[in-house]
């Protein structure tokens, strides 16, 4: 079914970039980087069909609260009709957004920024401004949480994380078609 789906988008929408979502290895690999037993703001870029959302939502404190950010008109509409929790809020838009969507809700910062965007596709202009708006939305300790397929050149995202993110974790998940490159990068 999600492999079904993002192919038919996919002919439409060259941003979705991949063809099947992240596979529960990819996931949990990601989210294993989460504190779940504290009260946490998350953000997702690029929730799709909400692999990851589902996840953090089954994980995540009653008070926590899961904000995503989606550019695809139909993931919006699927994400709306699959996910109705309180926690959560759906926003049809792009990254770039992230400090108003946060400022909608009342909210200066997030503890969890997480990114599954083809920042391969995106101009380096709209890259940057991306990774500035989500470190100023990170809380001190806050992490940025990134996966990419791992045949991505690091100057599409990594080497942007380095100039403002000053410690930086890479691991792989091999369990996940194709395989993934994940980045933590911590705010000091
Ligand atoms: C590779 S898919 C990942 C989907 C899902 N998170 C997963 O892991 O299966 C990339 C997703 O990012 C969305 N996307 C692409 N560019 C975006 C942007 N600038 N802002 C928000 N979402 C974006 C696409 O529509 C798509 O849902």
């Amino acid at each position: 079914m999600g492999t079904i789906t993002y192919i038919k988008n996919m002919v439409k929408d060259k941003y979705i970039a991949s063809i099947t979502p992240t596979s529960i290895y990819g996931v949990k690999d990601v989210c294993k980087k989460i504190d779940f037993s504290k009260d946490n703001v998350i953000v997702e870029y690029g929730p799709g069909l909400g692999v990851f959302s589902t996840y953090i939502l089954d994980n995540m404190t009653k008070d926590s609260k899961l904000i995503l950010i989606e550019r695809n008109n139909d993931f919006v509409d699927h994400l709306k009709k699959e996910i109705k929790d309180s926690r959560v809020t759906i926003y049809h838009d792009s990254a770039e957004v992230v400090n108003e969507a946060l400022a909608e809700l009342g909210l200066t910062e997030a503890d969890y920024i997480i990114s599954g965007i083809p920042f391969s596709f995106l101009t380096k202009d709209i890259r940057d401004i991306i990774i500035e708006s989500t470190y100023n939305c990170l809380k001190p300790g806050g992490k940025f949480l990134t996966y990419q397929t791992f045949f991505q050149k690091n100057r599409y995202l990594r080497e942007g994380i380095e100039i403002r993110f000053s410690r930086i974790n890479d691991s792989y998940c091999f369990l996940n078609a194709p395989p993934l490159k994940i980045h933590e990068g911590i705010k000091e």
